[in-house]
């Protein structure tokens, strides 16, 4: 079975891609590099041990897209290839709904005169209301709080949508809740443009000396230890996900929303700390105010991840945390050289 991967040499697409080929599929990788290195599809293959095909095209190119069907046939798409930074879709709304909701149309108009119709959607947790009960069900209710949030809800209405009109679709929306770590290998990882905004990658360049210190968004959140409560998933665990869903998607028509989390908590504090101990130093940090926006706890229920998809994830913090630093390290290694 062929499956094409949008957003293949970004950072879960490319761990998607690895999974995907040890699982034993054929694999080809369509990216516009926009956010993601031109080397990373070279080391997929050389981490693979197999020559994956790599287009670099925009999915808005309707006429590229169309070629790399009729040439590889694929028989289903993995669809991660999407802009993803809240505060820069907060000062760039149009260009974020351009993108993401342009291509993911373009991409199911190309699905579908190519008769192919299974797809595995890369969604996230911020298309929850953020006043929502703990833990957030698939059926827990739905408010983005931003512009990039509300390309994944309107996304995922536009699949419903696509699904009730013709049932021989086959779509499984995956929510992600906070992916974090690196291939063990540390040959891919993710690579933030500029100063990270998510934790784990600003921990790790506090950790290689990169930043000055850590700022904790907050420590009078109504949580055990004040600071900011979250799902982290190891992105190979995440990536072990999209493999299960394309097998349940090939079993039968169906459209479904899935939390990919572990279920677990982790405050900000405790993933320093787990951080802490990977290092065996201590990292330096400073309470600051909290950043507007942030929900105070975001975690998974998983029943629905475990019962469909049969699938749990294997890995905890502290192998995030291992597997960031390692990758951090290969990094600079690299620059380096
Ligand atoms: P990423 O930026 O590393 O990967 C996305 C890839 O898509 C990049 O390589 C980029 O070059 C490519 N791309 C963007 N627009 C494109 C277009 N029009 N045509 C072709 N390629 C295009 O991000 P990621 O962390 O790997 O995220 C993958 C998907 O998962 C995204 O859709 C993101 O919104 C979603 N997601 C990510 C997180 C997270 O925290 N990383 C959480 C929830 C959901
Ligand atoms: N935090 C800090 N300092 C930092 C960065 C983050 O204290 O420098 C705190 C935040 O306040 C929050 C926690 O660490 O409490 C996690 O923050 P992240 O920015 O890493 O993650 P978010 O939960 O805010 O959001 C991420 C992605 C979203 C995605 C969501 C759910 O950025 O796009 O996970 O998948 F939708």
């Amino acid at each position: 079975m062929k499956i094409l991967v949008t957003g293949g040499a970004g950072y879960i697409g490319s761990h998607t891609v690895v999974e995907l080929v040890h699982a034993g599929y054929d694999v080809v990788l369509v990216d516009n590099l926009s956010n993601s290195s031109p080397k990373t599809p070279d080391v997929l293959s050389s981490m693979t041990g197999r020559a994956l095909p790599f287009y670099e095209a925009d999915l808005r190119d309707r006429e590229a897209l169309q070629r790399i069907f009729r040439t590889e046939k694929p028989d289903g798409v993995i669809h991660l290839a999407g802009w993803k930074a809240v505060g820069e879709s907060v000062k760039l709304p149009l260009s974020y709904y351009q993108n993401n909701l342009m291509s993911t149309i373009t991409l199911l108009e190309v699905m579908e005169e190519a008769d192919v119709r299974n797809l595995v959607f890369s969604s996230s947790a911020t298309v929850y209301d953020q006043a929502a009960a703990m833990p957030l069900k698939e059926t827990s209710g739905i408010e983005a709080g931003n512009p990039y949030g509300r390309t994944k809800e309107f996304i995922e209405k536009m699949l419903r949508d696509t699904w009730e009109a013709d049932k021989e679709w086959s779509i499984v929306s995956l929510r992600y809740f906070n992916p974090a770590g690196a291939h063990p290998s540390g040959r891919i990882g993710e690579k933030p443009n500029g100063i990270p905004n998510n934790l784990m990658p600003y921990l790790s360049q506090v950790a290689a000396g990169v930043r000055e210190e850590l700022h904790v968004f907050g420590s009078d959140y109504p949580t055990p230890d004040g600071t900011g409560v979250r799902d982290y998933i190891h992105v190979c665990d995440l990536a072990a996900g999209h493999v299960r869903a394309l097998e349940v998607l090939s079993d039968s028509c169906r459209y479904e929303e899935i939390n990919l989390g572990t279920g677990a908590g982790t405050s900000v504090l405790e993933l320093v700390q787990a951080y802490e101990q990977v290092l065996g130093r201590p990292i330096p940090l400073k309470m600051v105010e909290r950043r507007p926006g942030d929900a105070a706890v975001s975690f998974a229920d998983t029943h629905k991840a475990v019962a469909l998809l049969q699938w749990k994830p294997e890995r905890g913090v502290q192998d995030m945390c291992r597997d960031a630093w390692r990758w951090e390290q290969q990094q600079a290694a690299e620059v380096l050289q």
